[in-house]
């Protein structure tokens, strides 16, 4: 695939047909990863597949199989989302945020060291590390993308992160910014519909 049609492919997907991926594809979309700029050259980064759905049950059981459309509303109602678009995308992926991991063919778990507390910063270089993972994801889901496959994400709420740690056992000084649920995207599924973006009014010469 040609680069801008991976870069205008990419959508999150949250529904999977029940195909699994590769090993070799896995490993060629983690060494995209590696490909990521780094803050301090150490690229100090693991990440854990899971696809055996014993381990995956395990992992999911502290995330809501649902929500009640009540519950939904008042979110948006909580979450002040006025724009209609914006609203929609959330009705659609909220409900979602376990099947579209349960079902994902592997599930990734990006894990990066994280030596300062990453929830109170002194300064903004402190956060350095999680952009750089950050970088990497965008590549894990550039070449998922790229492979022909599909990606989501879920950033943990609560103490979904400590719950991993305990199942995946990964150590105490790793620190895990999300999950990213992949596989073989289900064809009959359209993608949300996003906002658009007029991007001359985005981009400012010389001067905002
Ligand atoms: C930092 C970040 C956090 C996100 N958290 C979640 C999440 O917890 N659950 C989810 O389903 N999607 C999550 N997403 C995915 C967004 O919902 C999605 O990227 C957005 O709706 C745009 O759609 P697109 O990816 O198809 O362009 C997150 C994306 C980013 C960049």
């Amino acid at each position: 695939m040609e680069f801008y049609e991976v870069i205008n492919n990419r959508k999150t997907v949250r529904e999977f047909e029940d195909e699994p991926i590769p090993t070799q594809i896995i490993e060629r979309i983690i060494a995209a990863a590696f490909k990521a700029p780094t803050n301090d050259h150490m690229r100090d980064w693991h990440f854990i597949i899971v696809r055996d759905k014993n381990v995956t049950a395990k992992l999911l059981d502290i995330i809501p199989k649902g929500i009640s459309d009540d519950d939904m509303e008042a979110l948006i109602k909580d979450w002040n989302l006025s724009d209609i678009l914006q609203q929609e995308c959330y009705r659609n992926a909220v409900p979602k945020q376990y099947r579209m991991l349960f079902d994902a063919s592997a599930i990734i778990i990006p894990l990066l060291k994280q030596k300062t507390d990453i929830l109170h910063p002194d300064n903004i270089s402190h956060l350095n590390g999680f952009a750089s993972i950050w970088c990497s994801i965008e590549n894990i889901f550039l070449s998922v993308t790229a492979e022909g496959y599909g990606c989501n994400l879920r950033v943990p709420l609560g103490n979904e992160e400590e719950y991993a740690r305990d199942v995946l056992g990964f150590p105490n000084d790793y620190f895990m910014p999300c999950f990213i649920g992949i596989g073989k995207p289900k064809s009959d599924v359209a993608p949300v519909k996003q906002k658009e973006i007029n991007i001359k009014e985005r981009i400012h010469w010389d001067k905002f």
